[in-house]
């Protein structure tokens, strides 16, 4: 049934706004971004959050803005730096949008209005929305996932959330409802979602300011929703990481510009076979598995005579400082001593 736009739904999220709010101030998490709030740090949360675990953010955020505490610093900062602090959250297009962000938002002064962060770089509707309700009280809802499901389930409402339209209409429902407490209620959303009505497994009803109101709950069908399309089977890459090691150095190179983890620097990496650089002294198998592909990596750990053309050849101390090595090498990292 979709029932998404008919007045009994207006009514039923209106219905659910006060419980919500009420549930968040009681029970929501303390995580770092909530503790100190203008709209350069929501910015920086909000990207670092976009599809990355908030376990993951946390102390990379505080990191993050020890070094860059205002966009003036982010923007003063090389690629190279930016990079390094991006180190392991993946999706780095992100901290290469932030970086711009920051020479715009240093030049011109944050913007004041949904148009003008949206314009931002590496800003989708999401993020905007977000960073409206959270740093400028403005009522643009943020509708990603945990929002998507969350209203689904509310609403026992079986239209595909993968469709725009479906986002769309949401988006909507949510802005006729929009307190003005912005922040909390836009927070409350992604927080009901996060930590109560799950997406692996069975939702915690029985912790849900939404119990007496929730659709779905009232059927017992709460994973019957949300409705999705089903996703195509991740491409397998079988590759070869060669660590070379010639006296204290070690062999790194760029990736190409363009494509996965572009820019970053690697162990050279082989699709399927490597050349022969000779015997290696250990090896080891690791996965990596992004959204559409998965790497299954064989590494190999081998000693050579002369640092080969055309690497980049640098110290295990420079390795970690200044160079930022994705985490699917991670496995590898226990051979840089
Ligand atoms: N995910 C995206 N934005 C978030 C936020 N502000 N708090 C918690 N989780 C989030």
């Amino acid at each position: 049934m979709d029932c998404m736009d008919t007045n009994e739904n207006s009514q039923l999220l209106a219905r659910a706004v006060p419980p919500l709010l009420e549930w968040y101030r009681v029970c929501k998490r303390d995580l770092p971004w909530r503790r100190m709030r203008n709209p350069y740090t929501a910015l920086v949360a909000e990207l670092m959050l976009q599809q990355t675990r908030v376990e993951a953010v946390k102390e990379r955020y505080v990191q993050f803005l020890e070094a860059f505490p205002t966009p003036e610093a982010l923007a003063a900062a090389s690629e190279e730096e930016v990079l390094k602090l991006w180190e392991g959250l993946g999706y780095y297009s992100r901290a290469r949008n932030l970086h711009r962000a920051a020479k715009k938002i240093a030049e011109e002064g944050f913007p004041h209005t949904f148009e003008g962060v949206r314009a931002l770089p590496g800003v989708g509707d999401y993020t905007a929305g977000a960073v409206c309700s959270i740093a400028l009280g403005l009522p643009v809802p943020a509708v990603d996932g945990n929002v998507l499901r969350i209203l689904s389930r509310l609403c026992a409402d079986s239209s595909n959330i993968d469709d725009a339209a479906t986002r769309g209409r949401y988006a909507r429902l949510l802005q006729e409802v929009y307190p003005p407490e912005t922040a909390d209620f836009c927070e409350a959303l992604m927080e009901l979602g996060a930590i109560v009505c799950v997406p692996n497994g069975a939702p915690l009803c029985g912790q849900c300011p939404w119990q007496t109101l929730c659709r779905a709950h009232l059927a017992g069908r709460e994973e019957d929703f949300p409705v999705r399309t089903e996703k195509k089977a991740r491409r397998i890459v079988e590759a070869t990481v060669c660590v070379l090691r010639c006296g204290e150095k070690y062999a790194l190179e760029k990736r190409p510009a363009k494509g996965l983890l572009a820019g970053l620097w690697q162990f050279p990496f082989f699709e399927g076979a490597a050349p022969d650089f000779g015997p290696p002294v250990a090896e080891k198998r690791a996965k990596h598995i992004f959204s559409h592909v998965e790497w299954h990596m064989t590494g190999k750990r081998i000693d050579v005579c002369e640092e080969i053309a055309p690497y980049t050849w640098v110290t295990a101390q420079e390795l970690r400082e200044k160079y930022a090595i994705p985490s699917a090498f991670k496995a590898f990292l226990p051979w840089i001593v």
